[in-house]
C-alpha cells in the first residue's frame, strides 16, 4: 500500500516525518494508549539514548494538526557485530481513534519506507494477530533474543528481503545513533522533517510538495 491508496482510505489523516514540535503530543498520546508501564518494555533498553532509524519516525495527524498516532523504527544488530535490522515500536493511536485504519496506514507506510530506504529486517515485540496482517511472525525469531524479560511468541520478524534471517542469531543490540550526534545526511527533497526533526534532512514520503496522505 502506498501513500496514495492510503489516502483514499483515510482523507482527513496525514502521515508525516515526526518533528521535535510533535514530542510532547507523541509522549502524552503513548501514555494514554499504553498508560507508564511502556518504559520498562525490554525495547526501551534498544531506544533508549538514540534516535530513530533516519527517516523512520512517523506521525499520524488529523485535520486540526493533532498528533493522533505514532510509529518509529530503531537501528539495531542481530547480536554483536551480527547484520543490521530495524526494531518497530513503539506503535500506538489515540484510543479515542482506534479501529479507523490509522495503525495499519502507520504500519504499511512505515514497512513500504523501510524497504526503500534499503532495510532488510523489521523485528518488534507485539501482539502477533495484529501484526501478522503486515507478515509479521515468529517463525524465524527463535536463534534471537530481546536485551531482557519478553514473550518469545511476541517477537515477531518481518524480511523486507526474502532470506535475510537466515543464520541470524543473538541478543539484539542497540545500534541507533545516540541523541545528541548530528543527523548523518541533509539530502532530500520531500518530506523533510525541518531544522528540529528526529528526521532532519531525510525524505520519506511522496513525491512532490509536503510528506502527507
Ligand atoms: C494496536 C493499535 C496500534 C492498532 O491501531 P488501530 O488504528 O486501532 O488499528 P486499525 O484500525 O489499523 O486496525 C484495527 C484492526 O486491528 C485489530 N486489532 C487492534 N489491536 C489488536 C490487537 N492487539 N490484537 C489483535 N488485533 C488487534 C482490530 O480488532 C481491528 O480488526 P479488524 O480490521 O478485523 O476489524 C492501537 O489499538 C493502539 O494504539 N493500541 C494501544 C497501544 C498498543 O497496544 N500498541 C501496540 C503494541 S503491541
Amino acid at each position: 500500500m502506498n501513500v496514495e491508496e492510503i489516502a483514499k482510505i483515510l482523507p482527513d489523516i496525514v502521515i508525516v516525518a515526526e518533528t521535535r514540535a510533535d514530542i510532547a503530543a507523541r509522549e502524552v498520546l503513548l501514555d494514554r494508549a499504553m498508560g507508564p508501564k511502556r518504559r520498562k518494555k525490554s525495547s526501551e533498553k534498544l531506544r533508549r539514548g538514540r534516535r530513530p532509524s533516519e527517516g523512520l519516525a512517523l506521525v499520524a495527524r488529523d485535520a486540526k494538526g493533532s498528533v493522533v498516532g505514532t510509529v518509529r523504527l530503531w537501528d539495531v544488530r542481530l547480536g554483536e557485530g551480527g547484520p543490521a535490522a530495524l526494531l518497530l515500536g513503539p506503535l500506538a493511536v489515540d484510543p479515542a481513534a482506534k479501529g479507523t485504519g490509522i495503525g495499519s496506514a502507520l504500519m504499511r507506510l512505515a514497512i513500504a519506507e523501510a524497504s526503500r530506504l534499503g532495510h532488510r529486517v523489521i523485528l518488534l515485540v507485539g501482539d502477533a494477530p495484529y501484526y501478522a496482517r503486515f507478515g509479521f511472525s515468529a517463525a524465524k525469531t527463535g536463534q534471537l533474543a530481546m536485551p531482557g524479560p519478553y514473550e518469545r511468541d511476541r517477537f515477531l520478524a518481518l524480511e523486507l528481503v526474502s532470506g535475510a534471517l537466515d543464520g541470524a542469531k543473538g541478543v539484539l543490540k542497540a545500534a541507533g545513533r545516540k541523541l545528541g550526534a548530528p543527523a548523518r545526511r541533509a539530502d532530500s527533497t520531500v518530506g523533510k522533517g525541518g531544522a528540529g526533526s528526529e528526521n532532519a534532512g531525510v525524505s520519506f514520503a511522496r513525491p512532490t510538495g509536503r510528506a502527507a496522505l
